[in-house]
């Protein structure tokens, strides 16, 4: 995948210009990659904002069809995606990475990245997953209210990154993982995933529901909601009914 790159000077949101050329009649071909220079009004998870300074980072999306895979299996095209997310840095930065559930990518307590993936299904089958990637590389400077939890492909390495060969280097790493996905062996994608989790093990505070509350992060179900044990209790949620407290 990614042979199909298209490199775009200025633009919103490379998801929302792969979703709006979606609704056009000339069809793109799964594969095509959208990389921003700069991104002016990036998403993120949770309709937070996903800021980037112009030309310094990689900001990307990625079309695929997963037309194989069961939209009941949806998570497993996230947990495929991250994971090759993760191999690609840790071979680019030669340090652990981590996965902050459902998908960012961290580096100690520190955020390098995330991933918005946005699915588009009608009825039960899958028109395209718009796979979106920002990735922290060559910003060093970072808004207060983040500077302390944010880090960079720079700050790491202390030198700065060619993009194109970054993501050149990165698709191809998530060709391969959605390649072994359409082999569908799901509980190894699963366990290699939780393997991955950020503070997994750990008693951890979490917010749920707008309150505190202390669990231990057990892992994750197949469907992608986080399991959490509250003293020998299980219980799981998805993205709205939790969040981590920093
Ligand atoms: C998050 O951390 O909440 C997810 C961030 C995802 C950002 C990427 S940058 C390229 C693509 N276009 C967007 O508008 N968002 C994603």
């Amino acid at each position: 995948e990614g042979q199909n790159v298209i490199t775009l000077q200025r633009v919103p949101s490379t998801n929302e210009y792969l979703k709006e050329e979606l609704s056009k009649s000339t069809p793109l071909t799964e594969g095509t990659v959208i990389m921003a220079v700069d991104q002016y009004a990036g998403r993120g998870q949770k309709g937070t904002l996903w800021q980037s300074e112009p030309g310094k980072n990689l900001t990307f999306s990625m079309l695929l069809t997963p037309a194989f895979l069961d939209p009941k299996h949806q998570f497993m095209l996230t947990a495929a995606i991250t994971l090759a997310v993760v191999h690609w840095l840790e071979s680019v930065l030669g340090v652990v990475v981590k996965v902050k559930w459902p998908n960012d990518i961290y580096i100690g307590d520190k955020k390098i990245g995330g991933i918005l993936i946005e699915n588009i299904l009608k009825g039960n089958q899958w028109k395209s997953a718009i796979v979106g990637i920002g990735i922290n590389v060559n910003q060093t400077l970072f808004p207060d209210a983040i500077r302390e939890h944010t880090t960079s492909v720079k700050q790491i390495l202390h030198r700065d990154c060619q993009i194109p060969e970054l993501l050149t280097d990165l698709c191809k790493q998530i060709g391969q993982a959605y390649f072994s996905l359409k082999a569908g062996r799901f509980e190894t994608l699963l366990a290699s995933y939780e393997q991955r989790l950020y503070r997994l093990g750990e008693l951890h505070p979490f917010l749920v529901d707008g309150v505190k509350v202390a669990g231990v992060l057990d892992g994750v179900a197949e469907t992608g909601r986080l399991r959490i044990d509250f003293n020998g209790h299980l219980v799981d949620f998805d993205i709205k009914e939790i969040a981590f407290v920093i």
